[in-house]
């Protein structure tokens, strides 16, 4: 049994992520998608509220589980079993850090990082840019799944 691990900060989820973890759905046995409880910056959405809006997107996949981490990302790794972390990689601008992560994880662990190349059309997405957006009144809705937009005006109104 292969599980898969998906980690972000998913202040929202946006079509982008979703489509990352739909490419893991159909590769893994098991895929954990888990946020991270105290990002650098302050959220948009709390750890809960962000666990929940995936649940909500996630719930057609019987193989995805959706969880919340604090600590080293590695940790979290060894507790719930993955043997691999699946991160989504936009353009070249990703890489420098993500492949900084992937090799400091590697070095403290030997988990393996798996890169997903994001369709082309959600290649300029990004949960900040959708943020902004957002509160400024401009429309997310092809770019975000229903239950975050709703959540998104919401929180804005
Ligand atoms: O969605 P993001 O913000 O790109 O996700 C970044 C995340 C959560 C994957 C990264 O910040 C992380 O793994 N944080 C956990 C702390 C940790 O393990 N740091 C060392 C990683 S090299």
């Amino acid at each position: 049994m292969i599980t898969a691990l998906v980690p972000g900060s998913f202040d929202p989820p946006t079509n982008g992520h979703l489509d990352v973890v739909e490419r893991c759905v159909g590769i893994f046995d098991r895929v954990v998608v888990a946020v991270i409880r105290n990002p650098a910056k302050t959220p948009l959405f709390t750890a809960d509220e962000r666990e929940e809006l995936l649940r909500a997107c996630c719930a057609k996949w019987d193989n995805v589980e959706i969880d919340s981490f604090d600590g080293l990302l590695v940790d979290y790794a060894e507790e719930v079993g993955a043997q691999t972390i699946v991160k989504g990689l936009r353009a070249v601008t990703d890489f420098d850090y993500e492949i900084q992560m992937a090799q400091m994880n590697r070095h403290l662990s030997g988990i393996v990082t798996l890169f997903v190349a994001t369709k082309p059309e959600f290649g300029y997405l990004s949960s900040s840019l959708i943020k902004q957006v957002a509160a400024l009144g401009g429309s997310i809705d092809s770019l975000v799944p229903d239950v975050v937009a709703a959540a998104l005006e919401e929180r804005f109104r």
